[in-house]
């Protein structure tokens, strides 16, 4: 389609009329903030808000990634579409007519929007129609079938507007096409009829239970018609045509989506009727893939909805579903990978599908397993586990070049550390002492591959046999990985200082923090500074300014107050951690404390290589005993820290 020019008065009229708030939140969930909205940015991946919608100016901004325009550049970039498609598609959307500068485009354009909207027309009036006829004599099986076989209530049948596509080869036909006149083209390209070889057209869908499919805003898009006898196939979906996209579209988004946001959470299942049952039971953050392996566009298009972006796949327990878990996996995984998606895989009991499930049961054990379901890694790992005996060296070896394949695939930091010792845990068969030594073995043979390894990896030491004990002093361990860990570490302990200077409201919890947890300052400016702070608090009258008393005690110290004079000053970006302090605090605390855990688990662990178990089993097993505290402690902490303080540093950038 060339260039059509659209009057500007048309534009005009569209743009006054389309609400930037009321279009981008079928995308976005947006929360009030102040007197515009936020929500997490649909053209990049993020955690935090950082998106935001001005209705006033119906202006939209994402500080993250600075996507920003008005309402017909959102929808633009979102469905990478052209200015003419957006402009003509919120033309009809709005019943605004679309003048163009010159005719014969405007005669095109205008065909075009509405060959689209009488698309919606007809396939509105066939679920009309099938529904209609659901509840006539000939609807009678299928009705009964409803009822009676698959356990739905009147209420349901009524919401999903399920209906019963008659048995006649021509019946759809000739109430379109015949009665309501709708032009034949027309009915074709809906999908509903097909022409035949010999003149004329037959209905697609024929003596089939029909479940209407719609788009996220609620339109009528196609249909999946479920055959009553043993014919095949036993689903026949709508063809792919101008409204429908099979891999862009879920059944029952639009019942789904406020409970997705409000659950913060989505549930995928296999089939229509789960997605029915479920909702049925009151567990309405459900949607069902539309028989295909899920597509990436669908996940994205379900996490619109959810800010903490957690999914949980509830395929069928066989091997197909299985499989379709693989692929699904596959598909998103290097959205899972980094994080952007908290994959979780429930497998009901007994194989069953969740409609079967349901029968006779109370729904509170769906949302008990959903609670439960394992995440998606730990899913691989049972399935890398399954049918094999750990004692045996050929499925050790298996089992543990399965766990390296994995591994090496995680891209996050803080899921890697979790994961290594988890797989070496599983290596271990349940003794302790091995640990480290598997630990050791999954690192040397995931490290190659990345060369950033060993830094991110830090808490878990190089083994060093050879070096007497003076040599195993922290600093000569000192390597990338040290000297990485420590910029992060500096930049904890300034963001904690700066918090506290410039944050009164946090001041105990981070005296409290520091004192329970026994920490200290690493960096001796740092230290420096916080002897200052708190001699000035100890005299401290509550009308004195305490960064004004501050930078004249720093007068007497000139060269120490050097490196520390840039923690008086705000500048943008540390307004920004300012405004996130008690989360920054948290992570900061947690940053520290992870580095002084980590150094003596260093310290025990070199200890307990160094000790010879026969000539001194009591000091050997102590230091045993030591590291391990320490690790557990370790992992306690990444598994607590909601952000890691690399993770908010980098979203707060994004604000
Ligand atoms: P299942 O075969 O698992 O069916 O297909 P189900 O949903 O449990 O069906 P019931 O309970 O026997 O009615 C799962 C989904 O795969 C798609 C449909 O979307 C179905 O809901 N499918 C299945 C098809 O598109 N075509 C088919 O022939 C079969
Ligand atoms: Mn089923």
């Amino acid at each position: 389609m060339s260039i059509p020019h659209l009057h500007p008065d048309s534009i005009e009229e569209i743009k006054q009329r389309a609400d930037i708030y009321e279009v981008v939140s079928e995308y976005v969930v947006l929360r009030r903030r102040g007197k515009d909205f936020v929500g997490l940015c649909p053209f990049h991946a993020e955690k935090t808000p950082s998106f935001t919608v001005s209705t006033s100016k119906q202006m939209y901004y994402c500080f993250g990634c600075q996507a920003g325009g008005n309402v017909i550049k959102f929808l633009m970039d979102l469905h990478k579409r052209s200015f003419a498609e957006v402009v003509l598609d919120l033309a009809g959307r709005y019943q605004i007519p679309v003048q163009t500068l010159d005719a014969e485009h405007r005669q095109q354009l205008q065909r075009q929007l509405l060959e689209r909207s009488q698309l919606y027309e007809i396939l509105t009036a066939a679920c009309q129609f099938y529904r209609h006829t659901l509840r006539q004599s000939q609807g009678r099986a299928a009705f009964e079938y409803l009822r009676y076989q698959r356990h739905l209530k009147d209420e349901t049948i009524e919401q999903f507007d399920l209906g019963y596509a008659p048995a006649g080869w021509e019946t759809l036909y000739r109430y379109l096409v015949e009665d309501k006149r709708y032009p034949v083209q027309l009915v074709e390209k809906a999908g509903l009829i097909k022409p035949r070889k010999e003149g004329g057209y037959y209905d697609v869908f024929r003596d089939r239970l029909m479940i209407p499919i719609r788009d996220a805003i609620g339109r009528t898009i196609a249909f999946g018609g479920r055959s009553l006898a043993d014919e095949q196939p036993k689903y026949l979906n709508s063809p792919e045509t101008e409204l429908f996209h099979k891999g862009k579209t879920l059944f029952a988004l639009e019942r789904a989506k406020t409970a997705i946001s409000q659950l913060d959470q989505a549930v995928v299942v296999e089939g229509y009727f789960d997605a029915i049952a479920l909702h049925a039971a009151g567990i309405t953050n459900v949607v069902a893939s539309l028989g295909t392996a899920l597509s990436k566009e669908q996940v994205r298009l379900l996490l619109r909805y959810s800010d903490s972006k957690q999914l949980i796949l509830n395929f069928d327990a066989d091997q197909a579903g299985t499989n379709a878990i693989e692929r699904a996996i596959a598909e998103i995984a290097d959205l899972a990978y980094k994080g952007e998606v908290q994959l979780k895989i429930l497998t009901l009991p007994d194989g069953k599908d969740a409609d079967e499930y349901l029968r006779g049961r109370d729904p509170e054990n769906y949302r008990q397993l959903v609670a439960n379901a394992p995440g998606w890694l730990d899913w691989q790992i049972e399935q890398i586990l399954q049918n094999r005996d750990l004692k045996k060296s050929s499925d050790f070896q298996q089992v543990s070049r399965n766990f390296v394949k994995l591994l090496k695939k995680i891209d996050n930091n803080d899921t890697l550390n979790y994961y290594v010792s988890r797989c070496a845990e599983i290596l271990t068969l349940g003794d302790g002492r091995l640990l480290p030594l598997r630990v050791e073995g999954l690192l040397s043979q995931i490290a190659p591959q990345k060369s950033s390894y060993s830094s991110r990896l830090v808490q878990i030491p190089r083994l060093q046999r050879h070096k007497s004990k003076q040599e195993l002093s922290i600093q000569e361990s000192v390597n990338t990985a040290v000297e990485q860990q420590n910029s992060l570490l500096e930049q904890a302990e300034a963001l904690l200082l700066r918090i506290y200077l410039y944050c009164p409201e946090q001041r105990q919890v981070i005296l409290q923090a520091l004192e329970q947890r026994d920490l200290q300052f690493s960096f001796s400016h740092h230290r420096f500074l916080w002897r200052q702070i708190l001699e000035i608090s100890s005299a401290w009258s509550l009308q004195q300014d305490l960064i004004a008393a501050l930078q004249d005690k720093c007068l007497q110290f000139p060269e120490e107050s050097e490196l520390v004079s840039h923690l008086f000053h705000l500048n943008e970006k540390s307004q920004k951690e300012i405004l996130r302090a008690s989360q920054v605090v948290q992570a900061a605390i947690a940053c520290m404390e992870r580095v002084l855990r980590e150094k003596r688990y260093r310290y025990f662990l070199e200890l307990w290589q160094q000790t010879d178990p026969k000539a001194e089993p009591e000091r050997w097993q102590s230091y045993y005993q030591a590291f391990y505290a320490e690790k557990q402690r370790l992992q306690e902490l990444d598994r607590q820290r909601l952000f890691s303080l690399t993770e908010l540093l980098s979203a707060t950038h994004e604000i």
